[in-house]
């Protein structure tokens, strides 16, 4: 009788109080890789309310701002020490005329958006307000030059309007506009998705289309171009064939775009999902790497000296919109799951960083997965922010190989789910840091990791979790997921233990 109070109890709180073990070996030796910090990087599309409201408010708004700038978003995203910050699009982008942009507000003509819901853009936000944004941001400007409706009169002599210094006739006139100083603009995408929304093309005829265009794209004075091709969508592996064979190296960089989505015509909602539809959006985010890896296999073929990146410059979760808003304005929530989505794919982009030399999560406010969600006056940072504050300890740092063993779930569609995902860098000043994510929403986990012959003096670090897989922050809670300080990391015997709690994300920094 005794010994069925027993097993009777044991079943029952088995889901309460179950640990799994996972083992990690880090080898420190073999680190020889650095992460590209533009891994990090983000996305601003004039979509909804990313720009307009989101980013910008301009100098007359009552909503506190620093020459236009949202102040608390500003202040905000400086924490993420963002790299680099791509714009205008996206698919806006290969409708965009730059020079709708510049000069007196008051003549800028308006457009309509066709891409986003048929709104008017008033194009006050432009060309001298995206640079000085990131000038304030401190980021490198990553720029999406039309290619599916402008000419290449007109994307040469954007560049010229940018980054010459002479007495050309385009800096000139922006010297008139009130800029005297070229700015520096590194990246610079010629086209985005030409096989869709940036005009519909065949990849031969694409990749004679950025032979021209990129050619006059010149280098004035001391700014050199870094430019990208507009690459392939998800398993289009024939789009990145082509490019490779036909353009090969006249492009720097040639872009990819993932988003973990599962159908398109029904997304699901962002915040309303079960466990199963939890692990199979794990499934689907994971399933990039093999997609990095398959796109990476081609580029090796063609470029062995690894001389042109792969940028995967969109990438994220799409949900259906938020109920009440504006279909074409793709403004979603952001729950735990999306944290998980974030980690485990910087995981991804870390592994193959010495092709992976750019990465853009779509998109950096109020649009898909995005760091901050903006409401008038209100702001809010979401759990994806969160996982983008505590990793950018790996920005620039050092990649260390690991190997991993740990369970994994059965989900649907024949995936399989690494209840635990990791990586681990060494910085400039030799701290290891080491991310780890617990995916399973009941179970903790016990790690042990083995970083073979380092004498480990200290370890801290911090937490992100949630009471549920579903959590998020609202403009009236905005401070339900957010980091903690974590104590669940110890030493015993040289070797570092950590315990971690169900559905978290750890970030430790060991001495
Ligand atoms: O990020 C939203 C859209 O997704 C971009 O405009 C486009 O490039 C992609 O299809």
């Amino acid at each position: 009788m005794k010994k069925l109070i027993i097993s009777v109890w044991a079943f029952i709180a088995l889901p309460l109080f179950a640990q799994r073990d996972a083992n990690i070996r880090i080898y420190l030796e073999q680190g020889n890789q650095q992460i590209s910090k533009h891994i990090y990087g983000q996305f601003a599309e004039h979509l909804g309310s990313c720009i307009y409201g989101g980013l910008w408010v301009g100098p007359e708004s009552d909503i506190p701002n620093t020459q236009g700038y949202r102040t608390d978003v500003l202040n905000a995203l400086k924490k993420l020490q963002i790299p680099n910050l791509r714009w205008p699009g996206g698919c806006f982008a290969d409708e965009y005329h730059w020079m709708d942009g510049i000069g007196p507000k008051e003549n800028r003509p308006k457009m309509v958006n066709n891409n986003w819901g048929g709104t008017i853009e008033d194009n006050s936000f432009g060309t001298h307000e995206f640079l000085n944004l990131c000038e304030l941001l401190g980021c490198e400007p990553y720029i999406s030059g039309n290619v599916g409706s402008g000419t290449v009169e007109e994307m040469a002599k954007w560049v010229e309007y940018m980054t010459s210094e002479g007495d050309s006739p385009m800096a000139n006139l922006r010297r008139k506009n009130g800029r005297d100083k070229a700015w520096k603009v590194k990246f610079f995408g010629v086209g985005n998705e030409s096989w869709g929304c940036g005009g519909s093309m065949r990849p031969e005829y694409y990749s004679d289309l950025y032979r021209r265009y990129s050619t006059y794209c010149r280098n004035y004075d001391s700014n050199v171009l870094f430019k990208i091709a507009s690459g392939a969508s998800d398993y289009d592996y024939n789009w990145t064939e082509t490019l490779m064979k036909q353009i090969g190296g006249r492009m720097d960089g040639i872009s990819l775009h993932y988003y973990t989505v599962g159908d398109w015509n029904n997304k699901g909602s962002a915040t309303d999902f079960n466990t199963e539809d939890y692990y199979w959006t794990l499934g689907k985010c994971l399933e990039i790497e093999d997609v990095v890896k398959k796109h990476i296999a081609i580029m090796d073929k063609y470029d062995p000296k690894k001389n042109i990146a792969l940028m995967v410059d969109e990438w994220g979760t799409w949900w259906d919109v938020e109920p009440g808003t504006i279909p074409g304005h793709l403004f979603q929530q952001n729950t735990m799951r999306d944290a998980f989505v974030a980690a485990l794919t910087l995981h991804v982009f870390h592994k193959y960083t010495d092709r992976v030399k750019m990465a853009n999560i779509a998109q950096i406010v109020n649009v898909l997965q995005s760091m901050i969600l903006t409401k008038g006056k209100d702001m809010v940072l979401t759990p994806t922010y969160h996982v983008f504050e505590m990793y950018k300890v790996h920005q620039d740092a050092t990649f260390l190989p690991m190997d991993l063993i740990c369970d994994k779930e059965k989900v649907r569609d024949n995936r399989e789910v690494p209840v635990v995902s990791a990586s681990a860098s060494r910085d400039s000043q030799g701290k290891i840091h080491i991310s780890l994510a617990n995916v399973d929403p009941r179970q903790s986990e016990n790690i042990h990791i083995d970083l073979q012959n380092v004498t480990i003096k200290s370890v801290n670090g911090r937490i992100l979790t949630a009471s549920s897989i579903n959590d998020y922050n609202t403009f009236d809670s905005p401070e339900k997921v957010k980091p903690e300080v974590f104590k669940g990391a110890k030493v015993e015997k040289g070797k570092l233990s950590v315990s971690l709690p169900p559905m978290s994300i750890v970030v430790l920094e060991v001495l």
